[in-house]
């Protein structure tokens, strides 16, 4: 199993849009943070995907250690 690097030790602040999907970077080697962008293809990790219910701000994890991924749960506090 390979392991998930940290991104960085905070979530990402982003703007979603109703009804749209984002395939949030489980691996953390994504270059377009925090979004997938195919980086994970050297590791067994996928994206999650997150469809949004409704137009929010949303704090995607960024240190790829949350136990409700894709979204922060404040673990990064720890690291
Ligand atoms: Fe990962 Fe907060 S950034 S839990
Ligand atoms: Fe990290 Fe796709 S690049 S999951």
């Amino acid at each position: 199993m390979s392991e998930a690097l940290v991104a960085q030790k905070g979530p990402y602040a982003v703007d979603v849009t109703a009804g749209k999907r984002y395939a949030w970077c489980a691996c953390g080697r994504s270059q377009t943070q925090p979004l997938c962008d195919g980086s994970h293809k050297v590791t067994d990790l996928k994206p999650i995907v997150y469809k949004a219910e409704k137009d929010a701000t949303v704090y995607f994890c960024g240190c790829k250690q949350s136990g409700k991924a894709p979204l922060c749960d404040g673990t990064h506090a720890a690291l």
